[in-house]
Order: structure tokens, then C-alpha cells, then sequence
């Protein structure tokens, strides 16, 4: 069982970037919990974050995995590419975000990345990559 883990735009910068919104857990940190977990759970991860659009339809396109859990950052709110890359490509997506978009600006609140993924994690900070590599492992397993 292959998992990636996509980051999108700016969550390189975790740790120092609106921490009031997204905590001041590291990007580095974040990385090595979601290694660890995915090791105690007896999956493969890889871990790709990109500022671009076009090299996260890539990743989602080239890469080897069965389960894809993306935070696709400002994107969600902006890419039918991405979204039809997830579609095309036909793996199961769970979509993360760290913060919770429903409470935030009325442009965060619609996802076009929602209705191409088995399901939505928003709003419990960096342990929402953890519930959904959990998630993914159930998922896998059926
Ligand atoms: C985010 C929410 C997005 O609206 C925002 O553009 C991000 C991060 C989150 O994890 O809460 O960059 O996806």
C-alpha cells in the first residue's frame, strides 16, 4: 500500500505562516509524523509539495500510489486541472485542510476538489493528515 501525501501552495511554509490560522507546527515536523505513522501503520509514503498547479497535476499523474491524500491549498478553491487530474486518474483522494475553510473567508467555502474525494478533513489542524492516513488505511483495506 503506496500513499502520497501532497502539500500544496505555501504549506512549505508551516511553522512560521499565519500561525494564528495554522499553528505553529513546522513543515518539517508535520513531514516527520506523517513518515512515522505511515511506518507504524505498515504503509508506503511519499511526500510531494509543489508551488505550482501544473507540477501538482504531475505528481498526481506520474506518481505510483493507491491513495492520495491532498491539501491542496488555494487551489481547492481554484482548480478544475487539478480537479479533473484526481478524476481522471481514478484513485481514492482524501482531501485535508488544516484549517477549518467553512469558518474562514466566503471564497474558501466552496472546494472543487471536494466532490472528486472519498472525503474532506477540514479544521483539526496538522492532525488531519494523521485521521486521514488512519482513514486511508481502513479504506485500503476493504
Ligand atoms: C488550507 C486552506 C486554504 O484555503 C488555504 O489557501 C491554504 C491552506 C488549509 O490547510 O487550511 O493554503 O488548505
Amino acid at each position: 500500500m503506496k500513499i502520497l501525501v501532497i502539500h500544496g501552495p505555501n504549506l512549505n511554509l508551516l511553522g512560521s505562516r499565519e500561525t494564528g490560522v495554522y499553528g505553529a507546527e513546522t513543515f518539517d515536523s508535520l513531514n516527520a509524523r506523517i513518515v512515522s505513522l505511515c511506518a507504524e501503520l505498515g504503509m508506503d509514503v511519499e511526500i510531494f509539495q509543489s508551488n505550482s498547479e501544473g507540477g501538482i497535476v504531475d505528481a498526481v499523474q506520474g506518481r505510483k500510489y493507491d491513495l492520495l491524500v491532498i491539501n491542496p491549498a488555494a487551489y481547492t478553491h481554484t482548480s478544475i486541472a487539478l480537479r479533473d487530474a484526481i478524476a481522471a486518474v481514478g484513485k481514492p483522494a482524501i482531501e485535508v485542510h488544516i484549517s477549518n475553510i467553512y469558518r474562514r473567508e466566503d471564497f474558501r467555502k466552496h472546494s472543487y476538489i471536494s466532490g472528486v474525494a472519498v472525503g474532506q478533513i477540514s479544521g483539526l489542524g496538522p492532525e488531519g493528515y494523521l485521521l486521514a492516513l488512519r482513514a486511508a488505511q481502513t479504506i485500503l483495506s476493504k
